[in-house]
């Protein structure tokens, strides 16, 4: 989705980071052997996740939403020497994809990956977290906030993808649309929670950051 000119918008790729070799390979290889391959987060928004996880800096990080991996390396990049990733998806499909190219790169020991239905995995996480992505189902996204918050350090920081929607947040909501019910109530949620200090970016699909107070 090209919230700006189709010309201005390659002009701000064109402008920021080279997307690493490895995630070119993993791109590549997810489209040609992936349903689905437009899930992952791709050059722009990867390099984005990069500098915001390398201000961070954080130690432990967890991912609702692993699909081939791309996400998870793009925040590894910012994650602390002695730091983890923790990174959930239901899709067992995935598992090795994602194994592959986390073993690849040099965070492959610091990344471990959990299978299964995020509500279920993350409330038996017994860690806390510097940088959380939000980026699984739509329709969990209040949820996930709820099980999450109390896992985030004070100062830390969530990232929700897909907050946009493709523009659906402003149409007039379909009765059976849950996805777009639930990003209207989340969006509504960052914003009032007294916990949370919140800035919705129109970067590609709509990516929130929001730290912890
Ligand atoms: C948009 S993709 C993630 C893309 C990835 N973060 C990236 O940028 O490359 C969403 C993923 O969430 C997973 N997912 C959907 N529902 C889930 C659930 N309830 N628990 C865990 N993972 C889920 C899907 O299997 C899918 O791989």
């Amino acid at each position: 989705m090209h919230f700006i000119p189709e010309a201005l918008d390659e002009y701000v790729v064109k402008h920021s980071e080279n997307e690493p070799e490895l995630l070119q390979q993993l791109t590549r290889e997810t489209y040609q052997k992936i349903l689905q391959p437009r899930m992952l987060s791709g050059h722009y928004q990867g390099r984005v996740l990069s500098m915001i996880s390398k201000l961070v800096n954080p130690k432990n990080i967890l991912e609702i939403g692993t699909y081939t991996g791309y996400s998870a390396l793009c925040l590894a990049e910012g994650m602390q020497k002695d730091g983890e990733l923790h990174t959930l998806d239901i899709n067992e499909e995935l598992f090795d994809f994602q194994r592959k190219y986390f073993d690849k790169s040099v965070y492959g020991a610091q990344i471990f990956q959990h299978l299964g239905d995020a509500m279920d995995i993350i409330p038996k996480l017994d860690k806390t977290f510097d940088l959380i992505f939000i980026d699984a189902d739509k329709d969990n996204y209040p949820n996930y906030f709820n099980v999450i918050i109390d896992k985030l350090n004070v100062g830390g920081i969530i990232l929700s993808d897909n907050v946009l929607w493709s523009g659906k947040v402003l149409e007039t909501l379909k009765k059976d649309d849950t996805s777009t019910k639930a990003l209207l109530e989340y969006n509504a949620l960052l914003k009032k929670d007294p916990r949370v200090e919140t800035v919705l970016l129109p970067i590609r699909d709509g990516l929130t950051i929001s730290r912890k107070l």
